[in-house]
């Protein structure tokens, strides 16, 4: 496995590789990745990882700075699982002085997290197209965990017209439910023993669903029953929306994305879940 750090020791090592499947990460890497990583070496003929801690994505307030970090950790999982290339750039290697772009995907960041989080999805677009450019991916492979972000990812290879597939995977969950990750370290374990219950919101939209229930409204209160069980939660977002647009939806069609955002202490924990 080579790790580089430069773009341009990357593009040289990645001229031979064929077939490249791309796994985008913030490091700290869990079970969630490596089934991306796992799903990627079945798919392609090499693996490429990207390692980043990208700035441009973290509002002012955000947790930035005591974001986890174990490379040394990460790069061990992923020579153990078979990756060829990781890309682990400084922030200056990818914003040099002078760096100014700011891509505006538009519609479907409005809303949800990009309400939420303003500027998030610009520096999530403006670090993806870089590493598109950079890696050149064939593939690229992300989870639905992040349910806006890969609308946003989808989006943006479309409209720009980029030669890449992008692939979602399904979410990784712990037995409990908890989907997998990174953020999850933050949770005392008070916190994390409480933390299930957004799941359990989000089964309990899709058991009413698959009784018939296409209530917008319905839908949405049953997963706020099943949070505000535990007090501690915080809830930043309930959201029944069409799964392409990420409008809010009166009545549920065929299909719906049905989304969360909760806080417990300062940790913020989103998940989903698509029913139809
Ligand atoms: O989902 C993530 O880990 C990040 O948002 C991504 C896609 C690697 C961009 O920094």
């Amino acid at each position: 496995m080579q790790v580089l750090k430069t773009v341009a020791a990357f593009r040289a090592a990645r001229a031979g590789c064929g077939d490249l499947g791309l796994v985008p990460t913030l490091g700290f890497l869990h079970e969630g990745h490596l089934s991306l990583v796992a799903r990627a070496r079945a798919e392609n003929a090499a693996v490429a990882v990207s390692i980043f801690v990208n700035p441009t994505q973290f509002g002012p307030n955000e947790d930035l700075a005591r974001y986890p970090r174990d490379l040394p950790r990460d790069l061990r999982l992923l020579e153990a699982a078979g990756v060829d290339l990781v890309f682990a750039p400084a922030p200056a290697e990818m914003y040099p002085p002078r760096f100014d772009l700011s891509i505006q995907v538009g519609g479907v960041t409005d809303v949800l997290e990009g309400a939420v989080r303003p500027g998030h999805f610009a520096g999530v677009a403006t670090v993806v197209a870089k590493l598109f450019n950079i890696v050149q991916p064939t593939r690229a492979y992300f989870g639905q965990k992040d349910a806006q972000q890969c609308v946003v990812i989808q989006k943006l290879v479309r409209d720009l017209d980029m030669p890449v597939e992008v692939i979602v995977a399904p979410t990784v969950r712990e037995a409990d439910g908890l989907a997998l990750s990174s953020r999850n370290s933050y949770l005392t374990p008070e916190q994390r023993a409480v933390a299930p219950a957004i799941f359990r919101g989000l089964l309990a939209a899709e058991a009413l669903f698959d009784a018939g229930e296409r209530d917008g409204d319905a839908l949405r209160r049953a997963v706020r029953a099943a949070i505000e069980a535990e007090p501690q939660f915080s809830v930043d977002y309930i959201s029944v929306a069409d799964p392409e647009t990420l409008a809010e939806l009166d009545r549920a069609g065929a299909c719906a994305l049905v989304s969360i955002a909760a806080r417990l202490g300062t940790t913020r924990l989103i998940d989903n879940i698509l029913l139809g």
